[in-house]
């Protein structure tokens, strides 16, 4: 306590962690380096891909871009690669396993730490919320395939207007409103327990799950392209004339529309520094981190353009707007088609679930990992005697974004990631020119190229980006942040062991999980 009084707060807010207390906290994790660029690669694809393609580009398309949605999958993913370029050195230079959280903490300090923390609740806990609301869509869609109907007051965003095609949902006249979203709550809790059991993918499952997504996307990818080049001319002239629509105010359509298209579908690329984590498993860390990162942004970009190019070409954008884009617009291909409709329904409800799985893991990591530190109660990072796993944390996690999946809308769920992950990001840049200033010498396996603009440009975009968010959820975002403050002084400040300096070095063992692992 003594230490305490004698610093300022100043100092207190600043304080970091140093390289080799991070190494020596996480040197009980005897990782190998087993991981080659084309695994790094696949892990990338394997995080990156989930509800953003599978449900977001729906409603950017509809309601901001039209056509040009394909525009706005460019524009997120330049902001993504100044980002990912900052990543990959921060993980060559910092010889840690960990995320944005650990680098902040060993640059910027604390209290840029502690917000780090609060900015990866958004980007992982809200994210599995968005996703679990993206499953939800799909299971009740072939649910209904099958004639099996949910009431339809247990499948929405509570107070919302039930939705069906893109219109309100009548019975007798009147339009249904949700009382809460049942099947998105209940994946996560599902989930939850699997965690707290101590369920872990083996990386066989993984790479399964990661095929089957990616498989249905190029199925669709071939069978939509060949019926869009049989009929080009005329689906050009049909739905994609003109294919910037003209500006209609507040963000929907024109320049404006791109650009907070591009805010909604930069979910899609969230869980590419997942492969800034695996730092530590590279065989070459130098070459191979700027290849896993960039190289599945690419991967991705091209996948995301051209499911883009296929769905607004043979439906008119406007219609969708649908919990399930992808499967309405195979319905389009013709009743010939009607398979290929629920196996890409039954691919996307698997990969759904394990990108679910695999963000509720990450911040179940991250909420450890603060609580080990002191910033959290220590009962986050207790972990349970038999199955060795966070489990009341995990709890805690399972239903705070069950709760989040079950009532709130997944556009503004969607939007509070973005903007979290945006923040993040840029302060991710940030921490890489602190570091070159603060530690010019450290040696640097990854540099990013034309320094110091790359860094500059990363932040400049992300946050123009947040700008394009709409008011309300800018404004739900600073009462998030000032929430943060409060609490940081409250309680982070005061119980940190950093400021005691008594770093705990005894992590109990977790057993293993091939997600992105975060320290
Ligand atoms: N990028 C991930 C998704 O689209 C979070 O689901």
């Amino acid at each position: 306590m003594m230490a305490i009084e004698q610093q300022s707060v100043m100092q207190r807010m600043f304080a970091r962690k140093t390289i080799a207390q991070v190494q020596r906290e996480s040197a009980n994790s005897e990782l190998k380096r087993s991981l080659g660029k084309w695994n790094l690669l696949l892990l990338g694809v394997g995080c990156i891909i989930g509800a953003g393609i599978f449900v977001r580009t729906g409603s950017a398309a509809a309601l901001h871009a039209g056509p040009a949605v394909l525009l706005s999958f460019v524009v997120a993913g330049i902001v993504c690669a100044f980002a990912g370029l900052c990543y990959a050195e921060l993980s060559s230079t910092l010889p840690v396993s960990g995320s944005a959280y650990t680098y902040s903490y060993t640059t910027l300090g604390e209290f840029v730490a502690w917000i780090m923390g609060a900015l990866l609740l958004l980007e992982y806990g809200l994210a599995a919320s968005v996703v679990a609301v993206g499953w939800g869509g799909y299971v009740v869609s072939l649910l209904a395939d099958f004639g099996l109907v949910i009431p339809p007051q247990f499948t929405g965003p509570t107070g919302h207007a039930v939705m069906r095609d893109g219109v309100p949902l009548l019975v007798d006249g009147a339009a249904v409103t949700a009382i809460f979203n049942l099947p998105a709550f209940l994946i996560c809790m599902a989930l939850a327990l699997l965690l707290m059991v101590g369920v872990s993918e083996s990386a066989k499952v993984n790479n399964v799950i990661v095929a089957i997504k990616v498989s249905v996307l190029v199925a669709f990818i071939l069978v939509g392209g060949y019926l869009v080049l049989t009929n080009l001319p005329e689906l050009v002239a049909k739905n994609w004339t003109p294919f910037i629509p003209e500006n209609t105010g507040e963000g929907a359509f024109g320049i404006d529309g791109i650009m907070r298209a591009a805010s909604i579908v930069f979910f899609a690329y969230i869980g590419f520094e997942a492969v800034s984590t695996a730092g530590q498993e590279a065989k070459d860390p130098k070459r191979d981190m700027p290849f896993g990162i960039i190289g599945s942004l690419i991967v991705c970009t091209v996948i995301y353009m051209l499911v883009a190019a296929i769905m607004t070409l043979l439906v008119p954008y406007a219609t969708l707007n649908v919990p399930d884009p992808v499967a309405v617009v195979v319905d389009s291909f013709g009743p010939q088609w009607a398979w290929l409709a629920k196996t890409i329904k039954v691919g996307a409800i698997i990969g759904l679930t394990s990108v679910v799985l695999v963000l509720m893991y990450a911040q179940t990591r991250i909420f450890y990992t603060m609580a080990r530190d002191g910033l959290l109660p220590k009962i986050f990072s207790k972990v349970h005697p038999k199955f060795h796993t966070p489990y009341i944390n995990t709890l805690l996690v399972g239903t705070i974004t069950a709760v989040a999946a079950g009532f709130f809308d997944i556009n503004v769920l969607g939007d509070m990631t973005s903007v979290g992950t945006l923040a993040a990001f840029a302060i991710v840049c940030l921490s890489v020119m602190y570091l070159r200033r603060a530690a010019p010498d450290l040696p640097r396996g990854f540099s990013v190229p034309f320094y110091p603009l790359t860094p500059i440009l990363g932040i400049l975009s992300c946050l123009y980006l947040i700008r394009t968010v709409p008011y309300n959820v800018l404004m739900f975002f600073v009462y998030f942040l000032i929430g943060a403050i409060v609490l940081y002084f409250v309680y982070g400040m005061r119980n940190s062991n950093l400021q005691h300096d008594q770093l705990a070095d005894d992590a109990p063992d977790m057993g293993e999980f091939p997600g992105p692992v975060v320290d």
